[in-house]
């Protein structure tokens, strides 16, 4: 039986899925935009020669919790054969629903060693690698691509048909090139062709930074799917926002200060029991704390202090006294 997000894909509904991302969609995060009304989840891009030498750092990053399905587990590397042991891997060990090809990472030091968008130089290379994934597991096999390598190279709907041949059975388009890498404005219009073009479900990815957005992509693009990374920082409920509006219910509030605390509180609890070091963890969490304050009255000194934070009870003292010091402002 096919996987049911693979249905929900045809069915009209438009899942929403939390994008892959580095040091961002782990474990904790992601079972808390589950909560808040992504659909579908990725890992972070785990390097397939790592899971093959089963070193440590890599494995860590495929775990997961049953709470996160559909969850895909998003590889990358530059050898077909290293990519295909490395699913068949994860499909056996870790059972995800799908495997997801990264061909869009900008890093240089992966582009370097020809994985990532590096792979959208050379699309025999794209298609051998689809194939030899694809041969490996009997699970879905999505992709990830940006619209080409740079501008020379542009071409998202040449490249899409050929993962399509090669066996894709969804496709996701980050509308830019890798020479693009975050600048600028993703170019929808391309997501559209591409959506047109292809027989399998293509999802939209660029720029979403609001529930509308969401609907708005659908609408303009007919994308089977919509993907949030960056809009989901320090917000996870963007995700029931894009849900309201793309099945034209009233815009959920936004979460209120208590609310927004309770929940980065959670997350960084989660965060430190996931980790093995939690010195680490809270370290690495920073950048959350940095985004749960965004837009706050006096966020920046708050921020500022939170960013000096080495343990969670840290954290709590400092939101607290935050929330006492904000709470006397407002009754004088
Ligand atoms: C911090 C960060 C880490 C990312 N890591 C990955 C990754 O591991 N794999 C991947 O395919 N894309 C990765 N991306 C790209 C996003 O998945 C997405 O394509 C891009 O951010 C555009 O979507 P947005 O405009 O909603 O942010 C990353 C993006 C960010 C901001």
């Amino acid at each position: 039986m096919a996987p049911e997000f693979l249905s929900w894909l045809t069915d009209g509904s438009t899942p929403l899925y939390l994008a892959p991302q580095a040091g961002v969609s782990e474990s904790p995060f992601r079972r808390l935009c589950r909560r808040f009304g992504a659909d579908v989840v990725v890992s972070e891009f785990v390097s397939a020669a790592g899971i093959v030498r089963n070193t440590e750092r890599s494995h860590g990053y495929l775990r997961f919790d049953d709470a996160e399905r559909p969850i895909g587990i998003q590889i990358f590397g530059a050898d077909p054969s290293v990519m295909a042991d490395a699913a068949a891997l994860v499909a056996e060990v870790y059972a995800p629903d799908f495997i997801d090809i990264n061909f869009g990472c900008p890093v240089k030091k992966v582009v370097k060693r020809n994985g990532g968008s590096g792979c959208l130089r050379d699309l025999d290379l794209v298609e051998r690698i689809i194939r030899a994934v694809v041969a490996a597991t009997p699970l879905p096999t999505t992709v990830k691509i940006r619209s080409g390598f740079d501008e020379a190279t542009r071409d998202p709907v040449g490249i899409a048909l050929r993962c399509q041949d090669a066996g894709a059975r969804v496709l996701c388009l980050h509308a830019r090139t890798r020479a693009d890498m975050y600048g600028g404005h993703a170019r929808w219009s391309e997501i559209r062709d591409v959506a047109a073009a292809l027989e399998i479900p293509v999802i939209g990815n660029g720029d979403i930074a609001c529930g509308e957005d969401a609907r708005r992509m659908r609408d303009e693009t007919g994308c089977a799917g919509v993907m949030i990374a960056r809009g989901s920082h320090g917000d996870p409920w963007i995700f029931r926002r894009a849900r309201a509006a793309l099945d034209g219910d009233p815009m959920p509030s936004e979460p209120d200060v208590d609310e927004r605390f309770a929940v980065c509180l959670e997350h960084a609890r989660n965060a430190i029991a996931f980790e093995n070091d939690s010195d680490r963890a809270i370290v690495d969490f920073r950048k959350h704390l940095g985004w749960y304050t965004k837009g706050l009255p006096d966020g920046r000194r708050l921020r500022t202090e939170l960013f000096q934070s080495n343990t969670l009870e840290d954290v709590e003292s400092m939101l607290e006294r935050y929330r006492s010091e904000q709470g006397a402002l407002a009754s004088v």
